[in-house]
């Protein structure tokens, strides 16, 4: 009995060493911190829309390697010729390093060492989703930024537009994701846009014989070849929901039932019939169903693995590790 409350003990002090995130961890140690960014994106990105989705992808692959650490803003780690995450291929058009930089000099000038990198991304994505009309979700603070920066776990971690169901279903259950959250994380698709490629082997080259992939729809393929993507090195780039890439809706998942999704790894998501039956619910329900789904998965990637307490650092510059 007295072992068992003594682990009890150590677990709860233990937790709270470790911490965990907290709903507006800045409120006494830099009380205008949510603000100023929220006022900040609600000033510039209305003139540069684009830039939210840029921001939600930056989100999704700092998240998806060392967890939410902001280790995808750094530009050089420390001591080691490590390429950082940056550089890897799957970074590919990640935008908005700048944004975050000047972010954090406002923040830097309010609270010296306070805010971390990693936070000013998950705020100032939730902030830019919202502000282009999109939804919202809870981001709860405190995350501290990672000291490791691995080009080589960039491209381990994070799912390729190639990746099939069962890949792309693992590689979320590798952290903590459920196929709800798959399904509804590559919503975030319904914004943005892709180089072609990302998908241009669907057109030309799918089995290596000069084939298309029978599973795109055939009309959208010619459009693609013909008009967005004449040759398969082109570093054109193209809307992932035509017609659509500035509003967050479901649109996304209707191209699904119709052949249309961008990537094998979008298709794929109509090939396991636990998929599609979400994305069947989701179409079924309205957009405001599929905004409070979606931001209960955000809230969930914006946890993944984060360090808290005294783990990490706060950086002072978002590209380079505290000296
Ligand atoms: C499920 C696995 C996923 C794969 C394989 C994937 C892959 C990709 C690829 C290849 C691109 C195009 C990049 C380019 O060519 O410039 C892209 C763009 C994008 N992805 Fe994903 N993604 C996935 C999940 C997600 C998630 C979870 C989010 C956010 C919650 C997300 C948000 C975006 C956005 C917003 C863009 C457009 C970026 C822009 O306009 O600059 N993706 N994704
Ligand atoms: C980090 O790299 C970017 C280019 O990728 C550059 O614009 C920026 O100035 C660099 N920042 C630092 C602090 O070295
Ligand atoms: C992303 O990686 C590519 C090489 O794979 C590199 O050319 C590009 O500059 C990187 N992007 C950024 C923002 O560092
Ligand atoms: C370099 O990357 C490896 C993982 O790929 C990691 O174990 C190591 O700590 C990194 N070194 C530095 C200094 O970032
Ligand atoms: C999915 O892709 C993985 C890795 O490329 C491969 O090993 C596996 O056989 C594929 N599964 C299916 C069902 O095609
Ligand atoms: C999932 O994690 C395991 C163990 O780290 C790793 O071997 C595997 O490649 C990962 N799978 C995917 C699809 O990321
Ligand atoms: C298709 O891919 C195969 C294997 O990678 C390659 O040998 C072939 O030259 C490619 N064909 C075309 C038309 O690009
Ligand atoms: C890309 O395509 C153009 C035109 O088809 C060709 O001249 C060029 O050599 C190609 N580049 C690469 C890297 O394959």
């Amino acid at each position: 009995m007295k072992g068992f409350f003594s682990i009890f003990v150590f677990l709860v002090i233990f937790g709270s060493v470790r911490g965990d995130l907290q709903t507006g961890f800045y409120a006494s140690s830099c009380p205008k911190a949510e603000k100023i960014v929220q006022d900040y994106v609600k000033e510039h990105i209305p003139n540069a829309p684009s830039l939210a989705a840029a921001l939600i992808r930056m989100h999704f692959h700092d998240c998806f390697v060392r967890g939410c650490d902001a280790s995808l803003l750094l530009n050089v780690t420390s001591s080691s010729g490590n390429q950082t995450e940056k550089v890897s291929p799957p970074n590919l058009s990640v935008r908005g390093f700048d944004f975050i930089d000047r972010l954090k000099s406002l923040l830097e000038a309010e609270c010296p060492g306070i805010v971390s990198c990693a936070d000013i991304v998950a705020l100032a994505t939730r902030d830019s989703i919202v502000v282009t009309g999109g939804p919202s979700w809870k981001v709860p603070t405190g995350r501290r930024d990672g000291l490791i920066s691995s080009s080589s776990e960039a491209l381990a971690e994070i799912p390729a537009p190639f990746d099939n169901i069962t890949t792309l279903i693992q590689n979320f259950a590798n952290k903590s994701l459920d196929i709800k959250d798959l399904v509804l994380l590559s919503g975030a698709h319904s914004i943005g846009i892709a180089h072609c490629t990302a998908f241009s082997n669907r057109l030309y080259n799918f089995t290596g014989v000069g084939d298309r992939d029978p599973t795109l729809d055939s009309e959208y393929a010619d459009n693609l070849r013909s008009r967005k993507c004449p040759t398969q090195n082109s570093t054109t780039k193209v809307e992932m929901d035509p017609g659509s890439r500035n509003t967050f809706d479901l649109s996304y998942y209707s191209l699904l039932l119709k052949r249309r999704g961008l990537f094998e790894s979008d298709s794929a998501l109509t090939r396991n019939s636990n998929t599609l039956a979400l994305v069947n619910q989701l179409l079924q329900g309205t957009l405001q169903n599929f905004y409070s789904e979606f931001a209960i998965s955000m809230e969930k990637m914006g946890r993944i693995e984060v360090k808290t307490g005294t783990s990490g650092e706060i950086r002072k510059n978002c590209a380079v590790v505290n000296s």
